[in-house]
This record gives C-alpha cells, structure tokens and sequence, in this order.
C-alpha cells in the first residue's frame, strides 16, 4: 500500500497552531501548564523544579539517573520491574518512535502496524524501505485489535507489531486480555511488539488500566512515552524509550549517537521534578478529572447531534475521533473542507480525519477532536459547533455550504 510520505496531521497543524482567536481542540496534550502550576502541586511546599547553581554541562548522555528511574517505575509491573538501565531519554516521543523504527526495522524487514494511527508509526519504518502491513482497527469493535485478524498479517519476514496505547486518534483503549493475546502470539514467532504509550497513564478508568507493555514478561518489548501529553508538559520536550530488553536499548543508543548527545538539563530537571512522588499524583489526578470532565461534555454534544454524528467514547487518552454527515442525505461530510469551514465561521480548530489518519482512502467524514484542555474551552467550542450543525445541513454531496 502507498502511503503519504508526509505527515497531513502535523502539516495540518503547523499551518493553524497560534492563529490568534481559534479555539483549539486540535492539538493532543491534557491542558499545559507553567513551572509556577507545577510547583504549586507538589506536596512538598516551596520547592520549584529548578536547580539554579548547576553548571549547564550536557550532563550525563541517556539522560539523569533520577529520570530514568522515575520512567522504569512507569514502564514496570508486576511481572516485569525496569532500571534505570532499560531507558533511555528522548526529545519527546517523536523522537523515541524515530529511534526505534530507525534502529530496528530495514529494507528485509516487514511490520505489522494497528490503523488508523499516528502517521509517523507506519511513514517511519516505510521510509527505511520496510514493508507495512495495517492491522485494521474497526468502529464496531471499538477500535480495539482484533487478535483473528492478526494471524493473517504475519509475513516470513515479520519482525515488529506497533501497537499505540491509547490509540491516536481513536482514545480507544487496548484492554490487558488482548495484549496478553498480542504477546502470546508475539513470543510464539519471536517478534517485537513495540507500543507507543505516550498517552499513558491518562485513562479515564484508571481501575481497569492495562499495564505497560514492558510489564508483560515478554523480553522483545519496546515501549515510547513522554511528559506531553498526560503530564501536561509538551514544551520541554523529554520523551523516552523503554524496554526490559537491554540489547533492543542498546541498539537505540547506538542509533542516538548520530542526532542526539544529550537532552536539554533544564528540561531533564523539570521533568524529574514532575514525576517525583510529591508532584506526579497530583499532576495526573488533576488530567484525569480534567478529562472525565471533558469527556461528559463531548458525551452530551454527540447526544443532541446523534442524527448527524457519531463515536466510539474513548477510554483514554485526550481525544476522540467522530463522524459528521449531512442534516438528510446521511453522507459524510467533506471532512477537510468542513474542518476548513470551522476555522472559517466558527473559529474552532479540528482535525480532518480521512486528510490526517485515512491515506486519503478511509474514514470519510471523521475528525479528531481533543478535549483535554481548559474546559471553557471545550463549552464554548462545542457550542459554536451546535449553532454550526444547526445552520449548516451539509446536504449539498459533501460541498462547503
Ligand atoms: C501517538 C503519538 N506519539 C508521539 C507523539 C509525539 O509527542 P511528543 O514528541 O510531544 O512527545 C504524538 C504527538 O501528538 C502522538 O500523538
């Protein structure tokens, strides 16, 4: 299959980002906040993130010690607990995922990778001259793999599955029967399973949270993550790799050498300060109401529009990814052109679906929207997108009306 060798989310929004006035429900991270928030939230009174004395060295090459012991305790579990030795440290996700789809996959190699997904996850390997296979994820099951179909998808060169939990755009949620099912089959065929987690650990049901993917038992697992999204930090931009795998790890540092000698200091520090234990409770308490909170609104929304659209409510992560169709035709929309018509008239910024996630074949009529931010936000968003729908019936054979 052809696929874009760009990136239509991203191009998406870089053209709109910091257009004063929109309303943003674009972009992915659970509301952003200041050092001065950040401080506020500890337990420990007083204390902000930032060490003033310190020479600005590179410090040390994968990343502090203190922060990749916070990460290995993210990416531990039950059967399987992570060191400081089983990370390394990344300018963000984007970062981590390059590093891994860099390090482990080439032109003989074939990767089984879940669609829709963040474009990055299958462009990436494609790139190197790997061969991709998409392990579809369907609404009516909820987004979520179905195991049935992964038999089918093997090839005598398979060597990775990429999974992306909670999944972007869907927020559907991978529950711990299926990845126990992944990894069994995984381990059969000796085959990585590489999961971007970088919307871990914002569930919107943290009781029935899956683990980490590192935290199965299974040693040929790579896990990516970062502070951006659940932590509310996407301007530092520190991001990890994680596997129980020390010959995986070490292949990524091998790869890290050519791009990246160490991260910023600055952001290492106020990194490790928001995962310490007086901060991280509070930080991901404060995401996780923030979410439901949210999430009850959107929930409402599609509610009074159940006649022109409809989703799978996520489990997780900050967005959900809906279809609108015309008032009586009952046709998708254009969803570029109505994303277009939004910013326009309405000045709120979504996602295009088929334009972003869909290779310009499927999910006619989708959008991603992200709901993690300031719940005015989201009011006055979802209200401005009421009044739309109402004036706009969207009939005309998916033309802007
Ligand atoms: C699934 C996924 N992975 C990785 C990233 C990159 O995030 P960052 O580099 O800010 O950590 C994003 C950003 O939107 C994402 O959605």
């Amino acid at each position: 299959m052809a696929h874009p060798s760009t990136f239509p989310a991203e191009q998406w929004l870089s053209r709109w980002r910091g257009t004063s006035g929109l309303l943003n429900l674009a972009d992915t991270y659970a509301c952003p906040i200041s050092i001065d928030d950040l401080t506020s939230l500890s337990s420990e009174n007083g204390e902000g993130p930032l060490t003033t004395t310190s020479k600005l060295n590179y410090g040390s090459t994968n990343g502090s010690s203190e922060l990749r012991r916070s990460v290995a305790k993210l990416c531990s579990g039950q059967d399987a607990q992570l060191t400081e030795d089983d990370v390394v440290i990344t300018q963000g996700a984007i970062s981590a995922n390059f590093l891994v789809l860099y390090a482990l996959l080439g032109p003989t190699d074939h990767a089984i990778c879940v669609y829709p997904v963040y474009t990055q996850l299958y462009s990436v390997p494609e790139t190197f001259g790997a061969q991709v296979s998409f392990w579809r994820l369907k609404e009516e099951n909820g987004y979520i793999p179905d195991v049935r179909d992964l038999h089918n998808l093997f090839q005598r060169n398979t060597k990775m599955i990429i999974l992306n939990n909670p999944n972007n755009p869907t927020g559907a949620v991978i529950p711990e029967p299926v990845l126990r099912d992944i990894i069994a089959i995984a381990k059969a065929r000796g085959i990585i399973v590489f999961s971007d987690e970088v919307y871990r650990p914002l569930f919107h049901e943290p009781d029935s949270a899956p683990p980490p993917i590192t935290a199965f038992g299974y040693e040929r697992t790579l896990a990516t993550g970062s502070m951006s999204k659940s932590l509310s930090l996407p301007g530092i931009r520190i991001g990890w790799v994680a596997s129980p795998n020390r010959a995986l790890i070490a292949a990524c540092s091998r790869r890290r050498d050519f791009t990246t000698i160490s991260v910023s200091q600055v952001d290492d520090q106020i990194a490790t300060y928001a995962l310490s234990p007086a901060v991280q409770p509070a930080l991901l308490r404060r995401n996780i109401d923030l979410a439901r909170r949210n999430r009850r609104l959107v929930e409402a929304f599609v509610a009074r529009h159940a006649d022109r659209c409809r989703w799978v409510r996520p489990g997780g992560g900050t967005m959900a990814f809906m279809q609108f169709r015309g008032a009586t035709s009952g046709r998708p929309v254009d969803d570029e052109a109505f994303c277009a018509d939004l910013i326009d008239r309405c000045k709120v910024l979504l996602v295009p679906g088929s334009h972003s996630f869909g290779c310009g074949e499927d999910f006619a009529g989708y959008v991603r929207l992200a709901y993690v931010c300031d719940t005015a936000v989201v009011q006055e968003a979802l209200a401005r997108l009421s009044k739309y729908l109402e004036e706009h019936p969207w009939d005309g054979g998916g033309d802007e009306e």
